[in-house]
């Protein structure tokens, strides 16, 4: 199926997930560029939406979305990308790696709210969500630790193990079936 992967990241683990699934799948890859990339301006949701991507999405048969979650929330840049492609798009799957656990997951800060917004703004076009939280690279006794876990980021070293398992199912489901 062909395939572009789409990513906003602002300290890396979304990059570096993006650019796993992109090798995965040996597809597309293209960066989200925000107008104003301000960090503490889009924590005020102050944002002027993003620039055009250079590829045409509807020439994709599928677009992977991959971004973090701030505060609970749709980011900016997410949400600006969907808000403009989104009658573009043919099939959607939305990707991140966060903070919040799969047991959290709806919580005020979990991912699911996150993933729900997602598919009432895409109409039935985002077919799959799937998170890869932070704590799955972090050691047992760490997973508590709110600093660990703010100052690690995906990369080579830590994406083994748990991760990894849950990364082989995720491709996998996107390789095998009709996703
Ligand atoms: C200000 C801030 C707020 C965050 N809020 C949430 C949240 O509500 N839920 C969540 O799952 N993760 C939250 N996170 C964690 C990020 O989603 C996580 O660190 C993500 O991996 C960062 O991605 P990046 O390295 O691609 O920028 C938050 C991180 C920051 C910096």
């Amino acid at each position: 199926m062909k395939t572009i992967v789409v990513f906003y990241s602002r300290k890396g683990s979304n990059k570096y997930l993006a650019g796993r699934i992109a090798g995965s799948l040996s597809c597309d890859i293209e960066e989200i560029r925000p107008r104003l990339n301000i960090f503490l301006l889009f924590l005020m949701n102050i944002h002027l939406g993003v620039w055009p991507l250079k590829k045409r999405v509807e020439e994709y048969e599928r677009v992977i979305l991959c971004g973090p979650i701030w505060m609970g929330r749709l980011i900016p840049p997410l949400r600006s990308f969907i808000k403009k492609y989104t009658q573009r798009i043919n099939k959607l799957v939305f990707v991140t790696c966060c903070g919040s656990t799969y047991e959290k997951k709806d919580e005020k800060f979990g991912h699911g709210l996150v993933f729900r917004e997602v598919e009432k703004m895409t109409n039935g076009k985002c077919i799959l969500c799937q998170a890869f939280p932070i704590v799955l690279v972090l050691p047992d006794d760490k997973k508590e630790d709110t600093d660990a876990f703010m100052k690690t980021h995906l990369n080579n070293e830590n994406f083994k193990g748990v991760i990894e398992v849950h990364f082989e199912g995720f491709i996998k489901t996107l390789t095998s079936g009709d996703k």
